[in-house]
């Protein structure tokens, strides 16, 4: 009819397009703009009518989101929940105005899994302990101790939590290995670095390597080093998590180790879902995403070949 392109090109694709309302974390990295470019992109296809909320990292914004979505009565939810608890009572709401949700990149700790539909999200615990892979035989045949500090994601986050969980894991098999510093950097540059500083200041040259839950709170930090006087990626060797452009340009520069791939372009994968949830299909409750891991030896290589 007269009342919107997408609801007339939806229609002639057959039954009326798909109201989506998306709720995204906010925009605090490279990995979180690929990912909504992504989400965005699978999204314009015609059969979707897509609400875009960009919740500035804050749990408060995303419920207000989601209850407006349910307001707006749209036919699918999906979101990247900022942090992993406190979800039980709008996902009751969401459900009883039977709105089915699916859960993207980050998972929720909920009493009762049947208030989300599905959940497409990397496995943060193996991504974790494959950063703690890298510098187990990064540190072969090294004498202790191994100084180690970490950068956390956002607190209560599930990558935080996970990645965090995974690392410790395999690191606890060998005592070399201490965590001597850990303190959120909230996923950002500028608070990476502020807290390496900080960091730095408290240890001074103690530090043997540097552990941080993302690429860019990784590259805020190498800036610290530098300023401290201290050469990142020998001094402190230096391993992170996402993969993205910055971490590989980094990595040639001879500042990063190693990045852990976290692959934000779920963007497809989540539009196949919701058709799916949206028509009644059957789907798996979790769906997984692949990745690697890179070090500074691939990183020329595999430079040009990286979509985000
Ligand atoms: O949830 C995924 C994480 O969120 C990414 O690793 C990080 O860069 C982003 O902010």
């Amino acid at each position: 009819g007269c009342s919107g392109g997408d609801d007339a090109q939806g229609a002639a694709a057959g039954g009326g397009a798909i109201t989506v309302g998306f709720s995204q974390v906010g925009a605090e990295s490279e990995w979180r703009t690929a990912n909504t470019r992504s989400v965005k992109e699978a999204l314009a296809a015609p059969e979707f009518n897509l609400k875009f909320s960009d919740a500035q990292q804050k749990q408060e914004n995303q419920i207000k989101a989601l209850r407006s979505f349910i307001a707006q009565r749209v036919d699918v939810i999906a979101f990247s929940p900022v942090v992993e608890t406190g979800w039980d009572t709008v996902l009751r709401e969401a459900k009883a105005a039977n709105i089915p949700v699916v859960l993207t990149d980050r998972a929720v700790n909920v009493s009762d899994d049947s208030l989300y539909a599905t959940f497409i999200g990397s496995d943060f615990v193996e991504e974790g302990r494959r950063a703690a892979q890298w510098l187990v035989g990064d540190s072969e045949g090294k004498a202790g101790p191994v100084r180690i500090v970490e950068l956390q994601g956002t607190v209560g986050s599930a990558p935080a939590n996970d990645r965090m969980k995974g690392f410790k894991e395999v690191i606890d098999g060998d005592d070399r290995f201490r965590i001597v510093r850990s303190q959120s950097g909230d996923f950002t540059r500028a608070r990476g670095k502020e807290v390496m500083e900080a960091f730095l200041k408290a240890e001074g040259r103690n530090i043997d390597v540097l552990f941080a839950h993302n690429d860019d709170m990784a590259i805020g930090a190498i800036q610290a080093i530098e300023e401290a006087g201290l050469k990142p990626g020998s001094d402190i060797r230096i391993v992170s998590i996402d993969g993205v452009r910055g971490a590989f340009e980094a990595m040639k520069a001879g500042k990063l180790n190693a990045t852990v791939e976290c692959n934000p372009l779920l963007g497809p994968q989540l539009a196949d879902l919701i058709r799916d949830v949206h028509a009644g299909n059957e789907v798996p409750k979790r769906v997984t995403v692949d990745e690697g891991v890179f070090t500074q030896e691939q990183a020329e290589a595999e430079l040009p070949n990286r979509g985000y």
